[in-house]
C-alpha cells in the first residue's frame, strides 16, 4: 500500500497519518475479513489526496460522478488502505430504517435485535458505503443525520442510542442525473465532503490497462485513443455518455482475450450500450477509424 500511494506521489504527511490512525485504531480479529481487498487499485492523486485528508480529518464522503469513474473501487481501496471493515448499502427506494440500522426479528420465538450494516459499521469504526445514495428516498436517510454530524450517534427505536466508534466513516456515492435518482437533500448533502471524481485521464489509464492485461503497445494505445475520443464526443455533445463506458471497454478485452474478434467485443461493450440507431453509427465509426476490421489475437496480447 505505502509503495502505491508512494507511486501516485500522495503527500508524505498523508501516508504517514494512514500509518498512525492504522496503528492506533487496533482492529478485532474477527473482523479483518471485512477489510476491502480489492481487485484494482484506484488511480488518480487528486482525488486519493483529497479522500485520505477528509477520513483523517473525521469527515465523512460523498463521492459523485458519471458511471465507471472508479467511486467503488476507491471506497474499497480506502477500506483497505485504513485497514477497516467495510459493509456496502445497496440503496433503493425502499431502503428503510430497518435495512440500514437493524430492527427486530422473531428466533427461536423471542424478539432480538438484528443489527444492520449501518449499526455495526458504528459500533466497530467500519466503514459504510452508502452506495448509489440517490436511489433511496431523502426520508429514510433522516434516520442517519444524527449520525452523519457532529453528534456520531443514533438513538435506535426500542434500543439503545449508540455512539460512533472513533474509527467510523460514511462514504456515499451517486451518479448524477440517472432516471431513478433524485435531487439529494441539502441537509443530507452538508453532512459529506463532496468528492468530484473526475473520469479518468490518459495516464492512468494506461497505467490500468499495463497491470491487468497484457496487450500490445499498439493496442493498448488503440483502447487509450478509443476511450478518449468517445469521451470527447461525448463531451462536444455529439454522443450521450452511454457508449462512453470504461467498464464495458475492459469486459470487451475480456472478451477478446477469449478469442472473440475485436469488432464484435466492443460491439458487446461499447456501440450496444447506446440504443439510438444514430448514435450507434457515430460510435462505430469511431471505432473503425481506430482499428481495422481482421485483428488477430497475437496484435493485440503478448
Ligand atoms: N481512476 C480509476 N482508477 C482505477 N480504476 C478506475 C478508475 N476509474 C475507473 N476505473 C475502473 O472503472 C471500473 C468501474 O469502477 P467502479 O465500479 O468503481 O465505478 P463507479 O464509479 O462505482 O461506477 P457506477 O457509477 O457505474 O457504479 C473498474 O473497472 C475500475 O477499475
Ligand atoms: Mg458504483
Amino acid at each position: 500500500m505505502r509503495e502505491f500511494l508512494e507511486s501516485q506521489e500522495i503527500d508524505s504527511k498523508l501516508i504517514e497519518e494512514i500509518y498512525k490512525f492504522r496503528e492506533y485504531y487496533k482492529l478485532d480479529q474477527e473482523l479483518e475479513n471485512r477489510i476491502a481487498n480489492p481487485k484494482y487499485n484506484y488511480y488518480g492523486k487528486d482525488v486519493l489526496n483529497k479522500s485520505i485528508a477528509a477520513i483523517l480529518a473525521g469527515k465523512h464522503i460523498l463521492l459523485t460522478g458519471p458511471k465507471a469513474s472508479g467511486k467503488n473501487v476507491l471506497a474499497e481501496n480506502l477500506s483497505k488502505m485504513f485497514s477497516r471493515p467495510l459493509w456496502n448499502i445497496s440503496m433503493n427506494i425502499n431502503t428503510d430504517s430497518a435495512s440500514l440500522i437493524g430492527g427486530d426479528t422473531f428466533r427461536n420465538n423471542e424478539v432480538v435485535f438484528s443489527k444492520g450494516p449501518i449499526f455495526r459499521a458504528a459500533e466497530s469504526g467500519g466503514f459504510a458505503i452508502f452506495d448509489e445514495i440517490n436511489m433511496a428516498k431523502n426520508e429514510s436517510l433522516s434516520v442517519v443525520y444524527s449520525a452523519l454530524d457532529h453528534r456520531r450517534e443514533i438513538d435506535v427505536p426500542g434500543y439503545d442510542k449508540i455512539h460512533l466508534h472513533e474509527a467510523t466513516r460514511f462514504i456515499g456515492t451517486m451518479n448524477y442525473g440517472y432516471i431513478g435518482t433524485k435531487e439529494l437533500n441539502e441537509a443530507l448533502v452538508s453532512r459529506f465532503m463532496v468528492i468530484d471524481m473526475p473520469t479518468i485521464s490518459r495516464e492512468n489509464l494506461e497505467q490500468i490497462l499495463i497491470n491487468q492485461y497484457s496487450l500490445t503497445q499498439e493496442y493498448r494505445n488503440l483502447f487509450i485513443q478509443l476511450f478518449m475520443d468517445l469521451q470527447k464526443k461525448s463531451l462536444n455533445a455529439e454522443i450521450s455518455s452511454k457508449a462512453v463506458d470504461l467498464r464495458g471497454m475492459f469486459s470487451s478485452i475480456d472478451l477478446m482475450n477469449m478469442g472473440l474478434n475485436l469488432k464484435d467485443a466492443l460491439e458487446l461493450g461499447i456501440i450496444n450500450k447506446t440504443f439510438d440507431t444514430f448514435e450507434k453509427e457515430i460510435v462505430s465509426d469511431v471505432i473503425d477509424t481506430l482499428f481495422e476490421d481482421k485483428v488477430e489475437y497475437n496484435q493485440i496480447f503478448k
